[in-house]
């Protein structure tokens, strides 16, 4: 059946309003898609102007202290007591079947839909965050008035924080523990979490539910990460081995992980440091988190005495038959997870609402109309 001239004019018409309404929709979202990215970390109060100079670097605070108990000496990252080493150094575990990091062969994971993980208090600032050099890694402890936690996302049992510390390299090339497909990150956060029904850490580390560790890969960026910039003055101020102060404006660590916590690799681990012990259920974030050069720079400057700590990657460790999951939502639960006021929302949304306009119309019993 043909369409009369009319009839097409008409047609020809309607399409032209649907494509601009629909350009219209797109630009719009757009807009909502990046005030969402931005408002989140706008939202909270300025940071704080940094107190320390550059030539005010350490030795002289009155308030570090150097009572940090895990300073073990007997290991490290190269030579004699490097990590090829370290099972014959006491450290049996070590050269377990369970053993992390991993490299995640990318088309080897296996797809799962786990529920979305619960964070539960990661809003909250701090009352107390101390910042550490350990000899091998900068670690942070905390004190809070609600503690945060984790649980569902696939977890064997709800999970509460109890620090999180960094690995890195000297160059941007190399630093993350974790690798994926044989790439690294030039900087890996590792949040601790001790599973809520052990007491004591020493107990947790008995069990193979003991404690989540959540991966965060960072990317070097131009773009300031207000969190990490809030642990710049401290990071200065440890630049020595078994140095620890206060951080005097602590970030939440909501503001510290990827805005997209929903996309993750799953796998059944250990402690990437001795004892090495084989209690973690590992959670990698497929998104990153942006950090500066100068604030990569501030890890790298960190010592033991008196050699930097240069780099504190443990390399990859054989995975020995044991299954690694990339867990991501379906698509209809995805409007709903993520932190709150953060949500995923706005990434599906985008094709669906372009969409929306052009194929409504089609649809609509007048264009029904005018096509037959
Ligand atoms: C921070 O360090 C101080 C001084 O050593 C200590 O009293 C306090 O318990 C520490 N707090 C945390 C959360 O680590």
């Amino acid at each position: 059946m043909m369409a009369s001239p009319l009839k097409l004019l008409l047609l020809a018409a309607v399409l032209l309003a649907a494509c601009a309404s629909s350009a219209h929709a797109g630009e719009e979202e757009v807009h909502e898609v990046k005030t969402a990215g931005v408002e989140a970390p706008e939202a909270e109060p300025p940071a704080p102007e940094e107190h320390d100079t550059a030539g005010h670097e350490s030795d002289s605070d009155e308030d570090s202290h150097e009572d940090d108990h895990d300073d073990d000496h007997s290991w490290s990252y190269d030579g004699e007591a490097g990590p090829e080493k370290w099972s014959h150094l006491g450290y049996s575990q070590c050269s377990g079947q369970r053993q992390s990091p991993i490299n995640v062969v990318t088309n080897r994971v296996i797809r799962r839909h786990f529920k979305p993980i619960v964070f539960e208090n990661f809003n909250q600032i701090p009352e107390e965050m101390n910042m550490t050099n350990n000899f091998h890694s900068a670690k942070a402890t905390l004190d809070w008035e609600r503690t945060p936690k984790i649980s569902s996302g696939g977890l064997p049992g709800e999970y509460r924080v109890i620090n999180f510390h960094f690995h890195w390299g000297r160059m941007d090339y190399r630093g993350s523990e974790h690798t994926i497909d044989g790439e690294s990150y030039p900087l890996e956060m590792h949040i601790v979490s001790q599973n809520t029904k052990y007491d004591e850490l020493s107990e947790a580390l008995q069990h193979p539910d003991g404690l989540a560790v959540m991966g965060i890969m960072f990317e070097v960026s131009r773009a300031n990460n207000r969190a990490m910039k809030r642990l710049e003055p401290a990071l200065r101020r440890i630049v020595k081995g078994g140095a620890s102060v206060s951080v005097d404006e602590p970030p939440r660590l909501q503001d510290l992980m990827p805005w997209n916590t929903n996309d993750f690799y799953r796998y059944d681990g250990s402690l990437t440091t001795p004892n090495c012990n084989e209690v973690v259920t590992w959670t990698i974030f497929l998104e990153t988190v942006k950090i500066t050069q100068k604030q990569l720079e501030l890890f790298r400057a960190l010592k033991k005495n008196p050699a930097p700590i240069g780099r504190n990657y443990r390399p990859p460790q054989a995975r020995y038959g044991r299954s690694v999951y990339l867990s991501q939502p379906e698509e209809e639960e995805v409007e709903t997870i993520g932190f709150a006021g953060k949500t995923a929302a706005v990434r599906s949304g985008a094709p669906a609402l372009t969409a929306g306009p052009l194929a409504a119309l089609l649809t609509s019993p007048l264009a029904m109309r005018l096509l037959f």
